[in-house]
């Protein structure tokens, strides 16, 4: 995907699921990026061009809803040895892959999802370098976990660290350390040990192919869910909406010199808004058509350098992305 291709498919992006796609039995919910369409214990999710920062969707960005369920479907199939996650067998799609067919949907369990956003970091950086540099301790985390004094900014954890949050359906979530979200009834005990091996595992895995294509895991995000009485990962993994990347080249020398490291991410489309000063409160700036290209193009190297080959859309036209869509979802849903 070229500079040239982005920007002539502005006009064209994928803003969200046409209603009249949807098959007539099924439960359609609008997250701020993906549309989610449910029947019984199935679900599509489709993955818009709607791009959100500070919690508030402000614009379409081309192909973004197709690079994120591409890189997600890649990333379930390559841990779904170790925890299993939402993805339907392809069986259940006609013995083809769902995203390969749509570029963006994806036919999964429906899941009772557990209201926490669960966070794995591997260095210190964002907000937890934040916490830290304060005196503060790291929000989310558990105060059995003891830190080292003297860690320098973006340098590795001697053990990736959970900092999870609440999922809430209205506003804000929370940090909430492991011990809170028990506590405050959003997940069991025993659910919640089992939860924090499974992120650890994910993202152990995770950051050793990151690694083998000369990237850093830094952070991420997982959200889980019970499908059939057992845990499952759901929503998606290890994408740079939910995750932040960085290159290995050069790791040493930036943080000796307390630089930056170099990203792999939406920052991108952040930074943005944040040199325009808004940074989630009050009218956000007007996005131009360069900042939508220019994050597309940042999506399309993400893509190129986790999968390791150069995206290609399967679609370029939304239209046509829509009436495969509908498609799928009459199999997996029913009509
Ligand atoms: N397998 C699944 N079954 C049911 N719900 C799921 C599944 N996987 C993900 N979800 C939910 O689908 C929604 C995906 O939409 P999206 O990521 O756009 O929402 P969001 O912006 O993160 O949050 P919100 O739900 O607050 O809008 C999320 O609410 C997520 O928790
Ligand atoms: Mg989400």
């Amino acid at each position: 995907m070229t500079a040239q291709d982005a920007a002539s498919a502005l006009g064209s992006a994928f803003a969200g699921l046409e209603t009249a796609d949807a098959p007539p039995g099924a439960a359609l919910y609008r997250g701020k990026v993906r549309d989610v369409l449910s029947r019984g214990d199935r679900a599509v999710l489709v993955a818009s061009d709607r791009i959100s920062a500070f919690d508030r969707v402000l614009s379409t960005v081309p192909w973004k809803g197709e690079i994120l369920s591409r890189i997600s479907s890649w990333w379930f199939r390559q841990t779904d040895d170790l925890v299993p996650n939402h993805l339907l067998p392809a069986s259940a799609t006609g013995g083809r892959d769902a995203t390969a067919v749509t570029g963006r949907a994806v036919a999964a369990l429906r899941c009772d999802m557990i209201p926490a956003e669960v966070v794995v970091r591997g260095y210190l950086t964002g907000s937890a370098w934040r916490d830290y540099r304060a005196g503060k301790p790291i929000a989310g985390l558990s105060p059995s976990v003891k830190l080292p004094s003297g860690l320098r900014y973006c340098e590795r954890f001697p053990a990736p660290l959970l900092t999870p949050s609440t999922k809430e359906a209205e506003g804000h979530d929370r940090p909430a350390t492991g011990e809170e979200l028990v506590a405050s009834g959003h997940v069991d005990a025993e659910l919640w040990r089992e939860i924090e091996r499974a992120a650890l595992a994910l993202f152990r895995r995770g950051q050793e192919l990151a690694a083998s294509r000369g990237l850093i895991l830094v952070d991420t995000k997982y959200e889980f869910g019970i499908a059939g009485g057992r845990l499952v990962v759901a929503d998606e993994i290890h994408t740079p909406d939910s995750s932040r990347y960085w290159y290995a080249d050069g790791y040493d020398a930036r943080l000796s010199a307390g630089e930056h490291q170099r990203e792999l991410d939406k920052e991108t489309f952040r930074r943005w808004l944040v040199d325009r000063g808004f940074s989630g409160d009050g009218e956000p700036p007007k996005i131009d058509d360069a900042v939508r290209v220019e994050t597309a193009l940042r999506y399309a190297d993400t893509y190129r350098a986790i999968l390791g080959e150069p995206f290609e859309p399967v679609f370029r036209d939304a239209r046509a992305a829509g009436v495969a869509i509908a498609s799928l979802a009459r199999e997996v849903l029913g009509d």
